[in-house]
């Protein structure tokens, strides 16, 4: 099968520099939905049809099993099926698809594709409360489809018919290809319609068969941001609905978004306004509390993790606790049991089983053991202005408040830094380090006074 998305029209009502079909549902451009859709059905080839923003477009979803064809100027849905032509193998059927229709189910589709079959024109349509603005279904007494009218076309009477035309159709592919080449413009958008096809289907004695969605949402399109922000939500909804089927816990399923891939163990719980993108994986009895953000990491069995958490590009182990307040950036990998509290940012750092940083402290290119606790206000200064350097911190390492890391810098096993110290040298195993500081207590003393 041939699938054509057609995705040259501006979107104007976006108000937007961007064209339409890359807006971002669910993280990702409404086109990359669409395609993924059109993947799902196996096609032989897949043809986007591209006008306004074309470069942009086909940067942005360029693909080994994908082709473009520009439609430089948008004379219309069939017009723009016509580029299309050439890239399409003509013994096989054409699906059409919309870029700014992203989220049609494809077993939605596969049913219109089987009731479509030889010499058969097939129509996805859909009965709305509301059908203003679409294409009605004009059937005949017997409830034969007779022709598609659009709403600046249509008479009175027209208007008054439910059944919508979606614009997704399945057409044999030679005869499309001709029928496409008799469309003619003259009606109230003077465009070439797709939807104009359909007369020249039944004269050629092809057979109009419709089929429906399970759902109206399947078949929704982007023109505004109101209604993306609303397909937005549809999409969450569905995405929760999934979740909670699984069996994960969702304080509030209305009140969690994920962009991207999200996949939870057993007894998985998330509190309210989470935020999940890219490629997460959450293990077994792992707790999200409120408005944590999670993007590409993967978090093992029994963590716990406290509300107002970042992570970013991490792998952390089991029963880990983390937060409230905790970043983890890329590289990040933390063992087994280890703790890292409030305003505790970790960057391209490994941390050693139950190796604890509970408070206020920056760990940045560091190898830390295990056993280890690093006290509150811990830097580890990795960067001199030019170049990144690594900490190294071996096992059972204490370090006290308030030290500072110079690196490149080891330190031995078991040391103990003491609070306050600046470690620029690297420290043997098992030591007491400290720098030379004196405390002095002046009994004479008086603070000042604000003047009056
Ligand atoms: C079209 C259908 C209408 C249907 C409705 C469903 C036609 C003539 N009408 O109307 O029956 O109810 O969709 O939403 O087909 N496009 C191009 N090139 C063009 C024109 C359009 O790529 O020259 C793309 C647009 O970017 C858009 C899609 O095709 O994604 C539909 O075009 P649009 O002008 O929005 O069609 P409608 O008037 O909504
Ligand atoms: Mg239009």
């Amino acid at each position: 099968m041939n699938i054509v998305i057609l995705a040259a029209g501006a979107g104007k009502r976006m108000r937007s520099a961007l064209p339409k079909v890359l807006h971002p549902l669910a993280g990702r451009p409404l086109l990359s939905h669409v395609i993924d859709t059109a993947r799902a059905l196996a096609p032989t080839r897949i043809v986007i049809v591209v006008g306004h923003g074309a470069e942009a477009v086909q940067k942005a979803v360029a693909a080994p099993d994908v082709q473009f064809a520009v439609q430089a100027e948008q004379l219309g849905t069939g017009h723009a099926v016509q580029q299309a032509l050439p890239l399409l193998d003509p013994a096989q059927p054409t699906l059409v698809l919309y870029g700014d229709v992203p989220l049609t189910r494809s077993s939605t589709l596969k049913r219109l594709i089987d009731s479509a079959v030889e010499g058969r024109y097939g129509l996805l349509t859909v009965t709305l409360d509301d059908p203003h603005g679409y294409g009605r279904i004009v059937r005949d007494t017997a409830g034969y489809v007779v022709r598609i009218v659009e709403q600046k076309d249509a008479t009175p009477e027209q208007l008054r018919i439910a059944e919508v035309n979606t614009g997704i159709v399945v057409a044999p592919t030679a005869q499309l290809a001709m029928w496409l080449g008799s469309l003619r413009n003259d009606n109230a958008q003077g465009e070439f319609y797709l939807t104009d096809v359909v007369e020249h289907a039944i004269e050629a004695g092809f057979d109009i068969v419709t089929a429906q969605p399970d759902e109206v949402w399947e078949t929704l399109g982007v023109n505004s941001k109101a209604q993306l922000a609303e397909l937005e939500r549809i999409h969450q909804r569905n995405i929760a609905e999934s979740l909670l089927q699984a069996g994960v816990t969702l304080a509030d399923p209305a009140r969690l978004d994920v962009r991207g891939a999200l996949v939870c163990g057993q007894d998985v719980s998330i509190d309210i306004d989470c935020i999940f993108e890219g490629s997460v994986t959450l293990a077994d009895d792992v707790t999200i509390g409120a408005h944590c953000v999670l993007r590409d990491a993967t978090i093992g069995a029994g963590t716990r993790i406290e509300p107002y958490t970042y992570i970013d590009g991490a792998t952390v182990g089991a029963h880990v606790v983390l937060g409230p307040y905790a970043r983890l950036r890329p590289g990040t990998v933390l063992s087994d049991e280890v703790h890292i509290g409030n305003f505790v940012e970790v960057k391209n750092a490994v941390l050693g089983v139950g190796s604890k940083a509970n408070h206020l402290t920056y760990i940045g290119d560091s190898d830390v053991g295990s056993g280890v606790n690093v006290g509150a206000g811990t830097i580890t200064c990795n960067y001199d202005g030019a170049n990144k350097h690594r900490t190294v911190i071996e096992d059972n390492v204490f370090i006290g408040s308030d030290t500072q890391l110079v690196a490149p810098v080891r330190v031995g096993r078991g040391a103990t830094i003491a609070a306050g110290t600046t470690v620029w040298k690297d420290v043997p195993d098992g030591v007491l380090v400290m720098n030379e500081k004196t405390q002095t207590s002046n009994h004479g003393y008086v603070r000042p006074v604000k003047k009056k």
